[in-house]
């Protein structure tokens, strides 16, 4: 029997039960609202549900639920909390389940009537939490309502709580148990969850179940554990398992990753995963993972942010990417990941990158080279687009998956995809373990260490680098790129020094983002090898400070975008000294005869733009490949101060990440992003 049980669910929801252990109302309230505050990224509403009843005994108290919503962030919700006249936080419970969310509106607009827990009914029989999206919601809406069923909220999330009350509703006998009710529900829903119910008919009891979002239970018990796996009961099977531990991921490292299909069940404080069918490969029981939090790693030291840190990390994370793996003295490059597969991407019909966001620019930051120094014609995809177009993908084809958390939807979508159409799948991750290291036929770490702001900004310039060093392993062997290659390597070299040249900027960029920071818009212009970093800058700024930007290519300015310049739309144009760099003057030229007035990021050597420009961004010079890795270090930081300098908290914008030791078997996890507030991963 265990003696204190929470569950730590990642993806904006999270849910706390302890068993036999007393907590206070108030220390459960707490607990949840701390739960939620680690997981917040935007959060538009959030809520929780707990015991109703301010009885002495636990059981009277759970035979009713009450929810408390409201609109914003967690702390708005922590203030409604102590607003409720009609709980008292002194009551104490020997047994508890809470539950809570915070959203990111896929279904309907913020507001309390549309947060999570989504119910049942008034009486609020059923309650859920979902992180997700069910595709099939509407056809589910219809069937329920034609039964009577009445809709309150616009979520997809209602029809699960409604299908859940239909079920039991019509349950064919009585002793149906909680999980089976949930495997019902589950098998009729399309799209992809994570989910926890509570109800009133069950008081004290949990239930938990994903698909396609990842969830992970969290255990903790005064006593020691009988074993540390949890076998899969199907349904044929009728023990019951007993783990006698259990908690909350802040309170535990004692943690429990649950595969798609899981049904996990506490009752009666006993943990318990279930199945419908086993299927081959299924794995006979789920191990219980001690997760090493390397605080030294996650903790943000003397920055403000994470966000903040790891910009400020670049020169140390490149040098981790190139470890061990780029030779200087010999100017080779080995990586360990390819060495058994290189042979046949050398003779594939083409290189298909694929990826979203930030990890897609990293992308585009290094098709040229790629096709440079590969020679093969390179398609840079997003994997939500690839995958709308059906793209025509053959055997011969390699497909590279570039993604921080290895966990996106879209590229782990994509990536399968791929794999039916029996093309070589390659990984470049910074998460060992996760579904995309894992799935895809070989690949490189990146090693870019965890990345925790949800901000990507270390691990776009590592995964430069990791394509970089892939470029130069694909023409190792090609006398007449020698010269090339030795140039590009010993960039490399200097490479961290001279991120570190960039980041003393700060304090400039930090004046420059005092004088931008109230305005609407911002236009980030640049060719060649920095349009990725206009592309990289815009979407910094849009994602952190909430400012409009848009990242235009230069060589597009006269077919439209030129419309935009005036003397009062800010701009700021990447110019270096490359191939592009004529028709970068001109672009120039273009923007000053509308009267705009560009900030230039340009070369410090490059006293031509800097005598013609009223304010430039010195940056050092590097090899032309490797230029945008310079380049986009000024708009990481400018993004981070426009988005202080506009009020948002950038210390809020965290990503949930743990590391756990890795582990020979099919679950092993480290520098595990959970991408717990981060709807991407769902779309
Ligand atoms: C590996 C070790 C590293 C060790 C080094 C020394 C791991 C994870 N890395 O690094 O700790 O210092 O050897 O020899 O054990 N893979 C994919 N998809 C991906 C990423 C990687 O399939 O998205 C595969 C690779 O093909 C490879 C394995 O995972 O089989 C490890 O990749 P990586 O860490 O990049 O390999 P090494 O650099 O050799
Ligand atoms: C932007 C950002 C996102 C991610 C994108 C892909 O700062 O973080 O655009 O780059 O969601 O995520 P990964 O790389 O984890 O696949």
């Amino acid at each position: 029997m265990c003696t204190f049980l929470c569950l730590c669910l990642s993806v904006g929801i999270f849910a706390y039960l302890n068993y036999h252990v007393p907590r206070s109302r108030r220390e459960i309230l707490e607990i949840l609202l701390k739960g939620l505050q680690r997981l917040e990224y935007r959060g538009y509403d959030s809520a929780v549900g707990i015991d109703g009843g301010n009885n002495k005994d636990w059981e009277s108290n759970a035979k009713s639920i009450h929810l408390i919503k409201q609109r914003g962030k967690v702390k708005v919700l922590d203030e409604e909390i102590n607003k409720q006249q009609d709980i008292d936080l002194d009551v104490e419970f020997d047994v508890h389940l809470g539950i809570a969310h915070t959203r990111w509106a896929t279904h309907g607009v913020p507001s309390p009537v549309n947060s999570h827990p989504q119910r049942s009914d008034k009486h609020n029989e059923f309650i859920v939490i979902h992180n997700g999206i069910i595709t099939n919601y509407k056809d589910l809406r219809k069937f329920l309502e034609s039964k009577g069923y009445e809709f309150e909220s616009e979520t997809d999330t209602e029809t699960i709580a409604k299908l859940v009350k239909y079920m039991y509703d019509n349950r064919e006998n009585n002793d149906i148990s909680f999980a089976t009710l949930v495997e019902q529900v589950t098998q009729q829903l399309e799209g992809a969850f994570a989910l926890v119910f509570k109800s009133i008919h069950f008081p004290g009891e949990a239930v938990g179940t994903r698909r396609g979002s990842p969830m992970l239970i969290g255990v903790k018990s005064d006593h020691k554990l009988s074993t540390d796996h949890i076998p899969v009961l199907y349904r044929s099977c009728e023990s019951h398992f007993c783990v006698p531990h259990s908690a909350v991921i802040e309170h535990t490292n004692r943690v429990i990753f649950l595969e798609d299909d899981d049904i996990a069940a506490v009752t009666e404080g006993r943990l318990s995963i279930h199945r419908i069918k086993r299927t081959a490969g299924d794995h006979p029981a789920r191990a219980i993972q001690t997760l090493q939090m390397e605080l030294q790693q996650i903790m943000k030291g003397n920055f403000s942010s994470f966000m903040q840190k790891e910009i400020f990390e670049q020169p140390e994370s490149v040098v981790n990417t190139m470890r061990g793996r780029v030779n200087f003295d010999d100017n080779t490059v080995t990586l360990g990941g390819l060495k058994d597969h290189i042979k046949e991407i050398q003779r594939c019909r083409r290189l298909i990158l694929i990826a979203c966001g930030t990890s897609y620019h990293a992308g585009v930051a290094t098709r040229q080279v790629l096709e440079e120094l590969t020679e093969l014609p390179v398609m840079v995809e997003l994997a939500s687009d690839f995958l709308d177009r059906n793209t025509p993908v053959f055997r011969d084809d390699v497909c590279f998956f570039i993604s921080q958390s290895g966990e996106t939807a879209d590229s782990l979508l994509a990536l399968r995809y791929c794999k039916e159409q029996g093309a070589l799948t390659v990984g470049i991750t910074n998460t060992v373990g996760s579904s995309i290291s894992r799935e895809t036929d070989c690949g490189v770490h990146i090693n870019a260490g965890p990345e925790i702001g949800v901000a990507s900004t270390k691990a776009y310039s590592s995964q430069f680098v990791a394509l970089i060093m892939f470029a130069l392993l694909m023409c190792d062997d090609r006398i007449s790129m020698q010269p090339r290659r030795r140039e590009i390597i010993q960039g490399l070299r200097v490479l961290p020094d001279l991120i570190k040249e960039v980041l003393s900027l700060d304090e400039e960029i930090q004046k420059l983002a005092a004088e931008l920071y109230q305005q609407k818009s911002v236009l980030i212009m640049g060719r060649g090898y920095h349009y990725a970093t206009c592309l990289e800058g815009a979407l910094k700024i849009k994602e952190i400070t909430y400012m409009h930007s848009e990242g235009i290519l230069a060589g597009e300015l006269k077919h439209g975008p030129l419309a935009l310049i005036d003397k009062l739309m800010p701009v700021i144009m990447i110019i270096m000294r490359d191939h592009t760099y004529i028709k970068c003057q001109n672009a120039l030229q273009q923007v000053v005869a509308r009267q705009g007035r560009p900030i230039v990021i340009c070369d410090k050597d490059d006293y031509e733009t800097i005598k013609n420009s009223s304010r430039t961004i010195k940056v050092p010079h590097c090899v032309d490949c490797l230029q945008g890795i310079l380049s986009v270090i000024p708009l990481q930081l400018l993004s981070f101060h426009l988005a202080v300098l506009r009020g948002y908290d950038v210390r809020e914008l965290t990503k949930l990440c743990i590391t756990a030791p890795r582990n020979k078997k099919s679950l092993c996890w480290n520098n595990l992003k959970l991408c717990s507030q981060d709807p991407r991963v769902y779309s």
